[in-house]
C-alpha cells in the first residue's frame, strides 16, 4: 500500500498481504485508504496463481495505491459435472505470490460468506452475449456467466474498486463483465490485459494442471491453430483462416467444441474482416482438461 501520509515517505510495499475472510473486515480495512483518496484496484481470481494472474496483479500494483485480490472458487459458475471439486487449490502459495506481486489485501471468503442461507439474487446479462460460445446450452451454458456476473457484481459492491483487472484469455467473460459494468452503472474502470503464454504458446491456465505430459504437448495446437487462422484470415479470407485452424487442430487429433469468428463487442458471428475488432475463439477438450483460447484481430 502506498499510503501517502503528508510529508512522511510512503512505506515500502510488500510487507505481505493481509488475508480477510469477512466482507465487513475488508470494507473496514479499505475505509481509511478510500477516505485518503487513494485508488483501489481489484483483481478477481479463483486462485492457483500463474503468470497470467500475476501480470494482472503487477499491473494493478503499478497503477493503483491499494491492491485487493479476491481468491474464491465460485461454485455458482460451475455446472453439474464440471470440475468444482477437483479445481486445483494452494492457498499458502497463492498468498506468497500475491504478496510478492504487491497485493495488499487478499479477500478469501468461505462459500457461506458469499452465498449465505436464503441467497436468492442473480445478475444476468442477456443471451446475445452469454448464450453463445462457452454459454451455448450444449457447452457450459448461460448459467456459467450468470455465476460469474453475480459474484463479480458482489465483489464490485464489497470492494468498490476504482479499477478492476481481467484477462483477455477469457475474452467472452471480459466482454460480459464490461457490459455488466456499463449497463448497471458500476463506477469502475475495467482493464483487460493480454493473454500470458507458455514458451510453446499454450495460454496459461490453472486447468493446465489437469494435462498429462502427452496432452500438455498436444495442447499447444490450440494457440498454433489461432495464429494460423489469424495469419490466413489476414492474407486470404476469414473462412480460409478458420479452415486452416481446424486442420492444425486435426493434425494433433483435436476436435474443437468450437473454432469461431465473432465480433469482439457484440459476440455476433462475422463472415469476413470488415474493419471492426474480430475475435477468433476456440474451446477444446484435451485429455482431462477443457481449454479455451482466443486471438483478437484488430483493424
Ligand atoms: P481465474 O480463472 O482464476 O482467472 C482470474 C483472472 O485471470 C481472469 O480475469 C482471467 O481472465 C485472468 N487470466 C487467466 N489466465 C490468464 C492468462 N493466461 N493471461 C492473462 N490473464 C489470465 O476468471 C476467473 O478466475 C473467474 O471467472 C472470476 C473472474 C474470478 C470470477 O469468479
Amino acid at each position: 500500500m502506498n499510503l501517502n501520509l503528508g510529508t512522511v515517505t510512503s512505506p515500502p510495499r510488500n510487507e505481505g498481504a493481509s488475508v480477510l475472510r469477512a466482507k465487513d473486515c475488508l470494507r473496514a480495512a479499505l475505509e481509511q485508504p478510500r477516505r485518503q483518496g487513494l485508488t483501489i484496484g481489484l483483481v478477481p481470481t479463483m486462485g492457483y496463481l500463474h503468470e497470467g494472474h500475476l501480470s494482472l496483479l503487477r499491473a494493478a500494483s503499478a497503477e493503483c495505491d491499494v491492491v485487493v485480490m479476491s481468491l474464491f472458487v465460485n461454485p455458482a459458475q460451475f455446472g453439474p459435472g464440471e470440475d468444482l471439486e477437483r479445481y486445483p487449490r494452494d492457498e499458502e502459495r497463492d498468498l506468497r505470490l500475491a504478496s510478492e506481486a504487491g497485493v495488499d489485501f487478499v479477500y478469501a471468503p468461505a462459500v457461506e460468506e458469499v452465498y449465505p442461507d436464503g441467497f436468492a439474487t442473480v445478475v444476468e446479462i442477456s443471451g446475445d452475449l452469454t448464450g453463445v460460445l462457452d454459454g451455448d446450452p450444449a457447452r457450459r451454458g448461460p448459467e456459467h456467466f450468470r455465476g460469474v456476473t453475480t459474484v463479480v457484481a458482489k465483489l464490485f459492491n464489497t470492494v468498490a474498486p476504482d479499477v478492476a483487472y481481467f484477462g483477455q484469455k477469457d475474452a467472452q467473460q471480459a466482454t460480459v463483465i464490461r457490459r455488466m459494468a456499463r449497463d448497471l452503472d458500476f463506477p469502475v474502470r475495467i482493464e483487460v490485459l493480454p493473454t500470458v503464454r507458455e514458451p510453446d504458446g499454450l495460454a496459461m491456465s490453472s486447468r493446465n494442471a489437469y494435462l498429462s505430459p502427452e496432452d500438455r504437448r498436444r495442447a499447444a495446437a490450440l494457440s498454433r491453430a489461432l495464429r494460423t487462422a489469424e495469419r490466413t484470415a489476414l492474407e486470404e479470407t476469414l473462412q480460409a483462416g478458420l479452415a486452416a485452424g481446424q486442420r492444425e487442430l486435426a493434425a494433433d487429433g483435436i476436435e474443437p467444441e468450437y473454432l469461431e469468428a465473432r465480433d469482439a463487442d457484440s459476440l455476433q458471428p462475422v463472415a469476413e474482416l470488415d474493419g471492426r475488432p474480430v475475435l477468433i475463439a476456440v474451446a477444446a477438450r484435451v485429455g482431462a482438461a477443457r481449454l479455451i483460447d482466443n486471438v483478437l484481430i484488430r483493424p
